[in-house]
């Protein structure tokens, strides 16, 4: 039976480099950690459970528009193509379109190979006739794909909003090398919506304080990697909505003055002072595809769900 292939694109992290980031980041006057930090084990276990909150409407929302649109959804893409998953993790979004989209290749790109690397053969056995790729790459420093593909049509395929946890220059070089690398297909983007403010509000901050677990474990997880003293309980889960900026901005906020200390450096954080960890931008139908097209995409279709909460594009 035939196996996926796997291949490590770029060992893109020494973690020498992460940690000059992270200093850096907790040294800037307004201190900042990459969001990318948000998701360890725990961290990803944590953002799992969250897409199960009542609250938590992008998810499902997604799901609800893959069932309601799969047929038009397969006929915008084509048959016989190849689909590239980025940030695939475990597959699953991706496999629950396998039926109506079948495509002849699937490519899974993710942060890390080895996370493929378990859930890419049971996925292959379940679907013999797809040749599978599992890739480890950090596609957001650098989008290159492997010479080996097959030339044919590539639909690229980017659920979850997870373009919305980029800033908008870093959105706009992630998509120009999307279009560049598509061979005469496309891209499939979720993207959340701009909503009432309540809405964002339980979604982000929610009752049940998964959020706020999943915002503090990046404490921990900068402590494992720098060395650095955090407590979790020295702090609390906060968020702004940014009208102008149109985004959800998360932090972490001191509940006292406290001194975080790490080999070679220290920072005081005054009660009240923000460290911000995540922004997660909200988009029209209008502001996403004004951000398409000046990444060289032209020709759009689009299905959203009765609320118009979110939004399901065919880009080309
Ligand atoms: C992964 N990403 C699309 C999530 C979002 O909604 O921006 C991350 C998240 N942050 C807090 N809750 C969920």
């Amino acid at each position: 039976m035939q196996q996926p292939e796997f291949l490590n694109v770029e060992a893109s992290f020494s973690p020498e480099g992460l940690k000059v980031e992270i200093i850096e980041g907790l040294n800037n006057a307004n201190a900042c950690i990459s969001p990318k930090f948000l998701y360890d084990n725990l961290g990803s276990h944590l953002f799992t459970a969250i897409t199960h909150l009542p609250e938590y409407y992008p998810t499902r929302t997604e799901q609800h528009i893959f069932q309601a649109y799969q047929a038009e959804i397969a006929q915008a893409l084509g048959e016989n193509t190849c689909l590239i998953d980025l940030g695939a993790g475990n597959c699953q979004k991706a496999e629950s379109l396998f039926g109506a989209l079948k495509p002849a290749d699937y490519v899974a790109i993710d942060f890390s190979v080895q996370y493929l690397q378990d859930v890419l053969p049971k996925l292959q056995s379940n679907f013999p006739a797809i040749k599978m790729m599992g890739l480890g790459m950090d596609f957001s420093s650098h989008l290159s794909l492997p010479s080996t593909l097959p030339a044919i049509k590539r639909n690229f395929f980017y659920p979850g909003s997870s373009l919305g946890n980029f800033s908008p220059a870093q959105a706009a070089h992630l998509l120009q090398q999307i279009k560049m690398n598509s061979e005469g297909g496309g891209l499939l983007l979720g993207v959340d919506l701009m909503k009432a403010d309540n809405v964002l509000l339980q979604a982000y901050d929610d009752p049940l304080k998964l959020t706020a677990a999943f915002n503090l474990n990046i404490l921990r997880v900068v402590n494992g990697l720098i060395g650095s003293n955090f407590e979790v309980t020295d702090f609390r889960h906060t968020i702004t909505i940014n009208h102008t900026l149109q985004r959800v901005e998360l932090y972490l906020q001191a509940l006292r003055d406290v001194t975080v200390s790490w080999e070679g450096g220290r920072r005081d954080f005054k009660t009240g002072e923000l460290i911000h960890t995540e922004n997660s931008h909200k988009y029209s139908i209008k502001s996403i595809q004004e951000l398409l097209s000046a990444a060289g995409f032209g020709h759009f279709q689009t299905w959203s769900d009765p609320n118009h909460y979110f939004a399901l594009i065919y880009a080309q």
